[in-house]
């Protein structure tokens, strides 16, 4: 059966606040009607609302996780602007059935980009919701036949030492990889995505085409991915590797388990402005769909 993808978060919703509130006024008001919903119900809704609203294309470009710019939240939007991003290859090797270096273009030719409005919450306890544009990986490995040994799927962003100053600097090893289990890979929410709010993808949020994996923390999410390589053992991760006891492979967005710095069971929402206050984490970050994958699994061994 296909799977369908239902966006729980639509751009519609990004609206001012002031109809925002209305929404919520007419909502409370129809549930008075005798819609059945009793109070609790009535403010699950009001809360599932208020994470309805998508951050705005500055906030999403201006605080950002890129340390090949450097480790500042604002240094990414300032520093990444050098980066060369067209021609862009994409090394595609390991155990595949059509390996090669890929022009973009020719990898995305003909597939489907698709709107997808995602949580996205990074593993520092803050979180936006980002309107992305993007293919499925799925569709990507498809298209260069993985073959029947693969279990992982790796992948590795550029490195432009000339105007990469995080990476002059050696602020953590460079190139920054990631890596998912295969059945995380082909999951229908994982994309590749290339845009935000239907704007080609900024340089400093992972031009020209990074991954998006809702439920896992931010950092999974690797951006100007230059290779993607199918193996059949757990790939190194970044973070992992710089620090193993505080950034799991899985990373799964989880508020039980804490960092061993600090809660996962909240976030700050980025922007939130006058009705900032910390939300409740959700487990899988709310993609509940992907459960499946973890079925038997300790969650807390495998963080
Ligand atoms: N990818 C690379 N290559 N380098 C990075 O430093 N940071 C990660 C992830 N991908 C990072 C990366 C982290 S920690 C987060 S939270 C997200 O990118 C941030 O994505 P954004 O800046 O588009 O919000």
């Amino acid at each position: 059966m296909a799977y369908r993808w239902k966006n729980d978060l639509t751009l519609g919703d990004a609206t001012p606040r002031g109809v925002f509130l209305n929404r919520r006024q007419i909502m409370a008001g129809s549930a008075g009607l005798g819609l059945g919903l009793g109070l609790a119900g009535l403010a699950g809704l009001a809360q599932a609302q208020e994470a309805l609203e998508a951050n705005t294309l500055d906030e999403i470009r201006a605080y950002n996780n890129f340390y090949e710019f450097g480790t500042g939240k604002e240094d990414p939007a300032r520093n990444a602007g050098a980066m060369v991003t067209s021609p862009w290859t994409i090394k595609v090797d390991g155990l595949v059935d059509n390996p090669g270096d890929y022009a973009l273009a020719d990898l995305l030719d003909g597939l489907t980009v698709e709107e997808r409005i995602y949580r996205f919450r990074c593993v520092e306890a803050w979180s936006m919701v980002i309107p992305w544009n993007g293919v499925e990986l799925a569709d990507i490995l498809a298209r260069v036949g993985v073959q029947a040994g693969a279990t992982h799927v790796a992948f590795e962003t550029t490195v432009q030492p000339d105007v990469m100053i995080g990476v002059q600097r050696g602020v953590i090893p460079f190139p920054y990889v990631e890596g998912l289990r295969l059945d995380e890979a082909m999951h229908p929410l994982t994309i590749m995505a290339t845009g935000i709010y239907g704007e080609p993808m900024a340089n400093q949020n992972g031009a020209p085409i990074r991954l998006v994996v809702p439920w896992k923390y931010g950092f999974k999410s690797i951006k100007s991915v230059v290779r993607i390589t199918l193996t059949d053992s757990e790939p190194p991760a970044s973070w992992n590797i710089i620090n193993a006891r505080e950034y799991g492979f899985y990373s799964n967005v989880n508020p039980t388990v804490d960092h061993p710095r600090w809660s996962q069971a909240s976030e700050r929402r980025i922007g939130g402005g006058l009705f900032a206050s910390r939300q409740d984490t959700l487990m899988f970050n709310g993609y509940d769909e992907v459960a499946p994958l973890y079925e038997g699994m300790d969650l807390r061994a495998f963080y």
